[in-house]
């Protein structure tokens, strides 16, 4: 998140899990844009790596549909860029396949000039992770670069981008981090998190720290509470294996609504250098007040989506998806309330919810004021709502402050206006995807959005009570909503006392609970 685009070095990027969904639908097509825009020097190449065996042009295949839509595609621009995709089938897992892959990644780096600077990609199956790991170490791939050149040398540089999960408990974090801490500085590891590379997440420091006006009242003497929502029309797809030993609490409020309520909550930071963000964003997260294992149902809520249907469509029981056992007691929706006991957000409660197959495609940030100390207009005594300031993080990426009005007329009668700004309208161009921005901050040695090992530590030890009481539960006690609908009604009770979750088209009204 540095001020000036810096430019990216020579590198070979090696891609492993190249035939699965993530490198087709989002890495390939990403690097596409940069190369599109021309952000990528010309000695840049990918490198593929997976068991199956579809040679270069399999793995180009894969990834064009993607790449079609990107705006500005041409096939002149597709074959140019196309011609720095190189693929080697191999199980990077086994030991005995490294010999060929060294001599592909040795051979595809000649080819196109990158030096030594080399940039891993995991983009498997997490379980896959630590023996990619070791087997890395194994190559001597990895140099201390700093003793094998002279300080005022450029020294070539090795990274390792790791996708999430990152881990599936506290545990396995921290053994995963033990595992790359053996081949990598810390230095060198980037956890990617790709909502902290959204344009609007990254907006919302500028909003916070290039402005004057708000910061003096984002805390708990104006805020009363902040609602952070990230909710999704899909069900778990052909994901329902991975899925079931994951649930939206894993999948998404320990990584993604944690990370946006850092981002909220966080202090300004000396300057947008990784060491300074990312230790603003850590101490938010280590503020957080302990849940109470003893008291989970006043802080979180979990459950399954039921038949119903969304955009048009009729989508099955969670439990009918492929992949998904039918006793499961995985949940498709988690809300959670937590605290950030700080000087700054002393009492406020940040609520943060997210499911599948809800009514819309939402990732939104709502901060609510207090109210004003003393009501003069005595005709509307009690009943205005407060001001509210909604930040539309995807889609129509936008921030809007709702506030009160006169009615023009005869008397005093007060009405709620919404002061708008639309991200496209006002600035115009496209918003590109997060995964554009975070490889190039990978290849630029830019770790700004990257988590550090205690931030993804912090994350877990806040959902551990959570996980652990519901791994708990028997299935008996999971509630259920309908896809299509905004949730299941238990989640209004977290509220209790503090109104409702802001939905665009109202409150909750379809739910079965059971
Ligand atoms: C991923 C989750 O990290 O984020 C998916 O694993 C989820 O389950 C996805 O669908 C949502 O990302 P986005 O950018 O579409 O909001």
């Amino acid at each position: 998140m540095s001020n000036e685009l810096t430019k990216v070095e020579p590198c070979t990027l090696v891609i492993f899990g190249a035939s699965g969904d993530l490198t087709k639908r989002k890495l390939v097509p990403a690097l596409y844009e940069s190369f599109r825009a021309g952000n990528l020097p010309k000695e840049f190449v990918v490198l593929g790596v997976s068991r199956s065996d579809i040679g270069d042009d399999g793995f180009r295949d894969k990834a064009l549909p993607f790449c079609k839509k990107q705006p500005g595609h041409t096939d002149e621009t597709w074959a140019a860029f196309s011609g720095h995709l190189r693929y080697c089938a191999a199980d990077a897992t086994a030991e005995g396949d490294w010999g060929g892959l060294v001599e592909a990644i040795e051979r595809v780096g000649t080819e196109f000039n990158t030096g030594k600077n080399l940039l891993f990609y995991l983009s498997m199956a997490p379980q896959l992770y630590e023996p990619v790991i070791e087997n890395i170490g194994k190559t001597g791939l990895v140099m201390d670069a700093k003793r094998f050149c002279e300080p005022d040398e450029n020294p070539p540089w090795q990274r390792i981008v790791v996708e999430k999960p990152f881990g599936d408990d506290l545990e396995s974090a921290e053994h995963l981090n033990r595992v790359l801490g053996r081949v990598f500085d810390e230095e060198q590891i980037y956890r990617i998190d790709h909502y902290l590379g959204k344009e609007t997440v990254q907006n919302l420091m500028a909003f916070r720290f290039a402005n004057a006006i708000f910061e003096p009242l984002w805390n708990r003497v104006y805020v009363d509470h902040v609602q952070i929502t990230a909710v999704e029309t899909v069900g778990v797809e052909q994901r329902g294996a991975f899925y079931e030993s994951a649930g939206a609490m894993r999948d998404m409020i320990q990584s993604h609504l944690l990370n946006l309520m850092a981002a909220v909550a966080m202090e300004a930071p000396n300057s947008f250098k990784a060491a300074d963000l990312r230790n603003e964003q850590r101490k938010v997260l280590e503020a957080v007040r302990e849940i109470d294992p003893g008291h989970i149902a006043d802080s979180a809520v979990r459950a399954q989506y039921a038949s119903g249907e969304v955009d048009g469509k009729t989508v099955a029981n969670y439990v009918e998806e492929p992949g998904v056992s039918k006793t499961s007691n995985t949940e498709t929706y988690a809300a959670l309330k937590v605290y950030v006991d700080n000087w700054r957000w002393k009492g406020v409660p940040f609520y943060l919810r997210t499911g599948k197959a809800m009514k819309r495609k939402l990732t939104q940030i709502v901060i609510y004021f207090k109210p004003t100390p003393h009501t003069l207009f005595v005709q509307e005594r009690g009943e205005r709502p407060p001001n509210r300031l909604t930040i539309n993080v995807q889609p129509d990426e936008g921030i809007s402050l709702r506030f009160d009005g006169k009615v023009p007329g005869q008397g005093l009668k007060l009405k709620s206006a919404i002061m708008d700004f639309d991200y496209l309208d006002q600035f115009g161009g496209q918003i590109a995807d997060a995964y554009t921005h975070l490889l190039i901050d990978a290849m630029t040695g830019d770790r700004s959005l990257f988590k550090e090992r205690s931030e993804i530590e912090a994350a877990w030890r806040i959902v551990m009570p959570v996980l652990n009481h519901w791994a708990a539960l028997p299935r008996k006690g999971m509630h259920t909503y309908a896809a299509g609908s905004w949730g299941p009604e238990a989640a209004e009770d977290l509220y209790a006392g503090k109104g409702h979750w802001h939905n665009p088209e109202g409150q909750s009204t379809r739910f079965i609970n059971t």
